[in-house]
């Protein structure tokens, strides 16, 4: 039900002053001008409490339960950033006041950065993006700028690996490369043969994520980060799996050039539904210049943003970035200080090589190692020998309350679950997931229909994903 099918006639729940502006004109094309009233619903305030407080409740939520979601690192996302990013002198400035009366807010910026740095290995960043993939896309953009610069016309192409997200290959290309995809190897890291013969002088960037998709660290980075700088071109590090590595280990130690972050993953901002996010892109030394604007800098105790910077890759969005989310990422660092920031990463490892050695019993794991974050597991065969599939598992765990893993991804494992339990995650909350992932495996065996009809106790029961994706339906029809 929307909130136009609820609407009655005259029901009202705000009255606006009355209008004392008679004369204005705005000087719009006539054919902007709306000639009827637009179709707002109406409804009393109760109604529309009632209307917004039942869907949420529908909803499924980090805040409701367990959410193993792969590559996704949906953990539980302290209260407090909530209550910081929140306070009016946050909440109610306007990114065009003037630089004097935002002093605050530019610090927190400046000093947020720093910290990310450090945390990272890096020399600069900046915190525009608004997204992983937008800082995918302006570090792509990064490392083109580095190249022209040299006047190294002939470096077209990025190489990926098969388990990259998605979004890398996409991001490169928008940022106008040829995408190289390599196979990975037998155990699931880079295959160093197959980036040799990747690897040639045409080659602007290598985009790893470390750890990787599998959830597997790659040991060879030291000699991958050698081989590609070796042939002159640039080692990108997507972020998105930082989770692991907090306060233990850095992407620039490891010969990263540039890299990004997601706050709203590793840093403590909820996040779903495409946003909103904040994908920070960090750069060694020799890539400061080119990074976007405006940047923040610091000159004589006072903080000002920089728009001219002649070798900056240009704006790549409106104002700063998402404010909140660093609010949020700030408010976090600060609560958890270096120690609390390590223990996150241990935590999650130990958190994710615990449930791994659970569900290893239930099913298959792809590749069969301690991992980082995160593992992947698989349940082809049993798809095979009873035609249950991994997506009727994800929908039956929906009945008992679980969201369900991050799902067919990355491309070279079939039928799987990437899970990812989070550092957040209690012991007996793995140990009730292992259970009930169990007890969905012997469901599906003694009755593989009735797992294949599930979700039964969902507000709705199976959608038509396809229809939804290729026929979307974004706004009522009024009919006539
Ligand atoms: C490994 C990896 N890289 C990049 C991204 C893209 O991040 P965003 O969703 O913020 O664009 C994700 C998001 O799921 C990810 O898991």
């Amino acid at each position: 039900m929307t909130i136009f099918e609820i609407s009655k006639s005259n029901r009202i729940g705000y009255e606006l002053p009355e209008n004392n502006i008679n004369d204005f004109d705005l000087n719009l094309p006539e054919h902007l001008i709306r000639k009827e009233d637009p179709k707002l619903p109406q409804v009393s305030e109760v109604d529309v409490v009632r209307h917004y407080t039942n869907l949420a409740a529908k909803n499924y939520a980090v805040d409701v339960g367990f959410y193993p979601l792969g590559s996704c690192t949906m953990k539980y996302n302290p209260k407090i950033n909530e209550k910081i990013a929140n306070l009016e002198g946050f909440s109610m400035i306007h990114p065009f006041q003037p630089h004097e009366t935002t002093q605050g807010a530019l610090k927190l910026m400046f000093e947020l950065k720093e910290m990310l740095c450090e945390i990272t290995g890096m020399d600069d960043m900046t915190l525009i993006p608004s997204a992983g993939a937008h800082g995918e896309l302006t570090g792509m953009l990064i490392a083109r700028a580095y190249h022209l610069s040299r006047g190294d016309t002939k470096r077209t192409k990025a190489i990926v690996p098969d388990s990259a997200h998605g979004t890398n290959p996409a991001s490169a290309a928008m940022a106008g490369f040829e995408v190289v995809e390599i196979k990975s190897g037998p155990d699931g890291r880079v295959d160093l043969e197959e980036l040799k013969n990747a690897l040639d002088e045409n080659v602007a960037v290598l985009m790893l994520t470390n750890p990787n998709t599998l959830g597997l660290f790659e040991k060879d980075i030291l000699k991958i980060s050698e081989m590609v700088h070796e042939k002159g071109a640039l080692l990108y590090y997507d972020g998105a799996n930082l989770n692991a590595l907090l306060g233990i280990t850095r992407p620039g130690d490891m010969g990263f050039d540039i890299v990004h972050l997601n706050l709203h993953k590793t840093f403590s901002t909820p996040h779903g539904m495409g946003g909103p996010g904040s994908g920070p892109v960090g750069v060694k030394k020799h890539l400061a210049k080119f990074l976007p604007i405006p940047e923040i800098v610091k000159e004589n105790e006072e903080y000002k943003l920089n728009y001219n910077k002649p070798d900056s890759i240009g704006f790549i969005r409106s104002n700063y970035g998402n404010f909140s989310v660093m609010v949020r990422a700030y408010t976090y660092l600060k609560t958890m200080g270096k120690d609390g920031l390590k223990k996150v990463g241990q935590m999650a490892v130990l958190n994710a090589n615990y449930l791994r050695k659970k569900v290893e019993k239930i099913m298959e794991i792809a590749y069969p190692d301690f991992c980082m974050h995160e593992f992947v597991s698989t349940c082809e065969k049993f798809t095979k020998e009873t035609g249950v599939k991994a997506l009727d598992i994800a929908k039956r765990l929906l009945d008992y309350g679980v969201h369900a893993p991050t799902m067919y991804f990355p491309l070279i494992v079939h039928e799987d679950f990437m899970i990812e339990p989070t550092e957040t995650e209690s012991k007996d909350t793995l140990d009730k997931f292992a259970e009930i992932l169990s007890k969905i495996f012997e469901e599906a065996k003694e009755n593989p229909d009735f797992v294949k009809n599930a979700p039964y106790n969902t507000p709705v029961r199976r959608l038509d994903d396809v229809s939804a994706s290729r026929k979307p339906v974004f706004r009522f029809n009024f009919g006539k």
